[in-house]
């Protein structure tokens, strides 16, 4: 006679319970609620489980596990996600692996520049330990007190800094990997040379968790900039924030850390719904850019800024800025541009648009995304913001909280045509750096060519045959 589900199911959670022990089984039931929902609310799912593997043996045995049984596994690291990429689907039948208890910092090494942590290890935990021995670690996202460092990884997460430093994929040397089957690949070289074959580490990066549980990553570390100024400014057209840019570039080479772009309704939707934030600029600017410049010593950087600042004015490029020399004006200024996540959050609902083009493709695009969008919907609220020096934008339209799910789903359909479509004209990509996840995969599939899906599901099958890693996302 054969055996029934819900038995099954026990049977299965009670070897669970055998790999991980009690701590490692959430049965809160709020709590579990917590990891089947996105930290956005868009996204809900259930679970059958959410494990807490300790250590990298403990997540081979669980993978063992659901390879012989066919469980899916949706990898979760801090939750916030922009894609849904680490929800899973509605059946009950995924399980959660959640990184929260691989939480060691394995070595952090000093002369080779590196640091070794599991993939649990918070992002800012990463950038305090490079901080104790003198160094930086230079990924920095809005979300860097909850997101993950195996998040980073699997999501090739950008933020910030990409400008200077890249993205998580530049900043990763090794890797250790626990595959669909169980097996555990041990890539954590220290190095900055291995020509020892095709780049394993790289195919893991950005996979968002369809082709293995990324456990542990061998990183970067740089010499630490003890000297920081920034300036807000104002412009009027995006071809005036494109000529600063590469002034800025010109003039500060590699000490210009941040580029960073807020249109004016950007700016005032912060303005109104996070507290604490102040007004950068006295008037109104149609484009409006935070700029950062760093360095190892102070060498007159506050110079070196306000310098290029009067070039720029005196060229028309600029209309009004603002330097922060000191660090209270400074995370004031960050206060604003951090805040654009949460403000969306609380103003409506947000159709995401996260594209990369050439840096110099970027005013004709936002002048024609406008157009296009406006077409569609002439009262459309555009949000657009973003990482203006590594060429990714956030060109998001919002909606009204009250919006209908029907409507909210037409909007999203003809707003992702216009939007992707000019994209994919220009060469550029439909997601810089949030991943593909749930919210993404079938517009992947309207603009990769038929060779490079070809190539991405021989991977996929070669890796996971039997297709139990996060069903459902980026494929
Ligand atoms: P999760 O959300 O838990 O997971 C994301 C994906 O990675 C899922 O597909 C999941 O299955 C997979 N995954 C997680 N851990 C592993 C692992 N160990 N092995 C294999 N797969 C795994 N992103 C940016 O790129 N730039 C930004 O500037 C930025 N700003 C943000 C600001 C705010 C306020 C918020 C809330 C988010 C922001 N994000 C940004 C998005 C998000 O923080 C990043 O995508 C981050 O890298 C996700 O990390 P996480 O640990 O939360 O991953
Ligand atoms: C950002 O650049 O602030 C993020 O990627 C977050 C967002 O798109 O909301
Ligand atoms: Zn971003």
């Amino acid at each position: 006679m054969s055996r029934s589900i819900p038995h099954l199911k026990s049977q299965f959670l009670q070897r669970l319970s055998e790999i991980v022990g009690e701590p490692g089984l959430v049965s809160d039931a709020q709590q579990k609620d917590d990891h089947d929902t996105d930290w956005l609310k868009k996204w809900h799912g259930r679970s059958c489980a959410v494990v807490r593997p300790a250590s990298t043996q403990e997540v081979a045995q669980v993978m063992r596990l659901c390879h012989e049984t066919r469980i899916p596994v949706v990898t979760q690291g801090g939750n916030t996600g922009m894609s849904g990429g680490a929800t899973p689907d509605e059946s009950g039948a995924q399980l959660i692996l959640s990184t929260s208890r691989l939480r060691s910092i394995r070595e952090v090494d000093p002369l080779n520049n590196t640091i070794t942590a599991e993939a649990g290890v918070l992002l800012a935990h990463v950038q305090e330990a490079a901080q104790e021995v003198n160094r930086y670690f230079p990924l920095s996202l809005g979300s860097e007190g909850s997101c993950t460092i195996g998040g980073n990884l699997a999501t090739n997460a950008g933020g910030v800094a990409v400008l200077r430093y890249g993205n998580t994929r530049d900043l990763a040397l090794g890797l250790e990997v626990v595959l669909p089957d169980g097996r555990i690949w041990n890539g954590l070289r220290a190095l900055r040379k291995d020509n020892t074959g095709y780049a394993l580490r790289d195919l893991f990066i950005g996979s968002e968790g369809t082709l293995g549980v990324v456990t542990a990553a061998v990183l970067k570390m740089f010499p630490r900039p003890v000297a920081r100024v920034a300036a807000w400014v104002g412009c009027d057209s995006m071809e005036n924030l494109l000529a600063l840019l590469a002034l800025s570039r010109d003039v500060c080479g590699d000490r210009l850390v941040a580029f960073e772009m807020l249109t004016q309704a950007s700016v005032d939707l912060i303005l109104q719904h996070i507290t604490d934030a102040r007004r950068p600029l006295e008037n109104a600017h149609k484009f409006h850019a935070l700029v950062e410049l760093a360095d190892t010593h102070e060498n007159g950087l506050a110079e070196m800024l306000e310098g290029t600042l009067e070039q720029a004015m005196a060229a028309g490029y600029v209309e009004d800025a603002a330097v922060g020399l000191n660090i209270a004006q400074r995370q004031a200024f960050w206060k604003i541009r951090e805040g654009i996540s949460q403000a969306q959050v609380r103003a409506g609902k947000a159709i995401k648009h996260d594209i990369a083009l050439p840096i110099s493709k970027l005013p004709r695009f936002v002048a024609d995304a406008d157009a296009a969008v406006k077409k569609v919907k002439p009262d459309a609220c555009i949000i657009n913001f973003g990482h203006m020096g590594d060429g990714n934008l956030h060109f998001n339209v919002l909606m009204p909280l009250d919006t209908p799910a029907a409507d909210m789903s037409k909007a999203v359909k003809q707003l992702n045509r216009v939007v992707h479509d000019l994209v994919h004209e220009a060469n550029g990509s439909i997601s810089a750096e949030h991943g593909v996840g749930q919210l993404r995969r079938d517009e992947l599939r309207n603009y990769k060519s038929s060779v490079e899906l070809d190539l991405m599901m021989q991977l996929k099958q070669s890796l996971d045959p039997n297709q139990i890693m996060n069903p459902g996302k980026l494929l």
